[in-house]
């Protein structure tokens, strides 16, 4: 297997030389910032077009769904088999996205623990107390509960464990957690109607939005998720996700991406039980990331090394992100590539990138870009670079034959998601 790839080139006194990538120093993960339109998204297709060629495994999610097209129509026909398109806008069926499936007592926590930290990010991302400690120990409780048993459970079935006791009493019998024990026996008990209702409004307040959107709650609330990460990371499967916002509003596509990378993020990190030589590399891009990425993914990037991840992000200037991110991406990536960007971020670019000055990065032309990349495991000095032109579609009927498969393989038919959800919800 190949990992090596090209990410565009360097020009000096009319010589070109390709920009090399090479594989270890991948999982050290690379990062790109650039104003719109000034070539990122082609950087990050063409890349990840090269590791479908070397036969590895990858998860794309695009927040327009250009990139993916693009992809589907390149992709050859040896790897046609590999591919798992998710696309939510599809009215007819519907892939399951069970943020809380887990089969491990870790990968249950650890899952639990992206849930708070999502709500986090939809409804109060700078934390200003909105969502507050005890929120979160009620959602804990209640996600582990819901969780319990062998048939699992959803997010959406959270509010049915708090107004249906034969449904309470039903999952209570499989918990074997003393802390969540105690929430339903000593704590719960103690709660009066009243603020128990309370509770009650303020999640559903929170989470009814995406209980009450049918195409949502199709997705969201089936048990069992349409994929199963582990084994897209260990059989090295394309995963595309399709996150198009205008066909399924802002809101949505965040939630879904931000669960994405729960997902796979899980997944990852039950490599811990497979043997080192095993972790075969998988390779993640993130178009516009600034909405999907929690806290803990970003503290985690130093970590995937190990597992074989390489991660690959992107978006337009750093205020988008929340500090804390700014600072753990600066702190864990290998690889920086910066296009023409504003002038804030100009400034704290040429503190990175010396000896690039901020009028450099003020002037770059589209296409072009500076770049430190890492080689053997070190960070080189910044030099300059242009990306590669988008290569040429090989193969167009690609992209309608994958999306009708990956349906057939993947989905559930409306009417049969429409049902099971009555019987969650109900
Ligand atoms: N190196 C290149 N040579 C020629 N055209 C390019 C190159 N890189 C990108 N493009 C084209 O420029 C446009 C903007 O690129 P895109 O990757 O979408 O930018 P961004 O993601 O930064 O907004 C697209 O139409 C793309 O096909
Ligand atoms: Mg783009």
């Amino acid at each position: 297997m190949r990992n090596n790839i090209t990410i565009g080139k360097n020009i000096f006194r009319n010589k070109e030389t390709a920009i090399i990538f090479k594989d270890a120093d991948r999982l050290r993960h690379m990062y790109m910032l650039g104003k719109t339109g000034v070539g990122k998204s082609t950087v990050f297709q063409n890349m990840c077009l090269q590791d479908i060629l070397n036969q590895h495994g990858v998860c794309f999610i695009d927040p327009h769904g250009e990139s993916i097209n693009w992809l589907l129509g390149r992709i050859p026909k040896n790897r046609l088999e590999d591919v798992v398109l998710f696309d939510p806008s599809d009215m007819e069926c519907s892939f399951g996205l069970n943020l809380l499936d887990a089969s491990e007592n870790f990968e249950k926590d650890f899952l639990v623990a992206q849930t708070i930290e999502i709500f986090y990010k939809l409804f109060d991302p700078e934390k200003t107390g909105i969502i507050g400690p005890q929120f979160e120990h009620w959602l804990r409780c209640a996600a582990l509960t819901v969780m319990a048993g062998p048939d699992g459970g959803s997010l959406i079935e959270i509010p049915k464990l708090f107004m249906d006791k034969h449904f309470e009493a039903k999952k209570r019998k499989y918990l074997k957690d003393p802390m969540v024990i105690d929430f339903w026996t000593k704590q719960l008990a103690n709660t009066s109607d009243f603020h128990k209702s309370e509770m009650l409004n303020y999640f559903t307040s929170k989470f009814g939005h995406f209980m009450n959107n049918a195409l949502m709650r199709n997705i969201i609330g089936q048990r069992k998720s349409a994929f199963n990460f582990d084994q897209i990371l260990d059989q090295g499967k394309i995963l595309l996700v399709d996150l198009s916002k205008g066909k399924i509003g802002e809101i949505n596509a965040q939630m879904l991406g931000l669960i994405f990378v729960s997902k796979l993020q899980a997944a990852v990190l039950k490599r811990a039980n497979i043997a080192p030589e095993k972790r075969y590399p998988f390779y993640l891009y993130v178009d516009e990331f600034q909405n999907l990425i929690t806290d803990t993914f970003a503290s985690l990037l130093s970590e995937s090394r190990k597992y074989g991840l390489g991660v690959h992000l992107t978006n337009q200037y750093f205020a988008q992100l929340p500090e804390k991110i700014q600072n753990a991406i600066l702190g864990n990536i290998g690889t920086m590539v910066a296009f023409e960007v504003g002038i804030e971020d100009a400034e704290r670019l040429s503190k990175e990138f010396y000896p690039m000055t901020k009028e450099d990065f003020l002037n770059l032309p589209r296409f072009n870009f500076y770049i430190k990349l890492m080689i053997d495991g070190k960070t080189s000095e910044a030099f300059s670079g242009v990306s590669l032109p988008p290569q040429e579609e090989t193969n167009p009927d690609n992209p309608k034959a994958i999306r009708l498969i990956s349906k057939l393989a993947y989905a559930v038919p409306k009417k049969l998601a429409d049902e099971q959800m009555r019987n969650y919800i109900r």
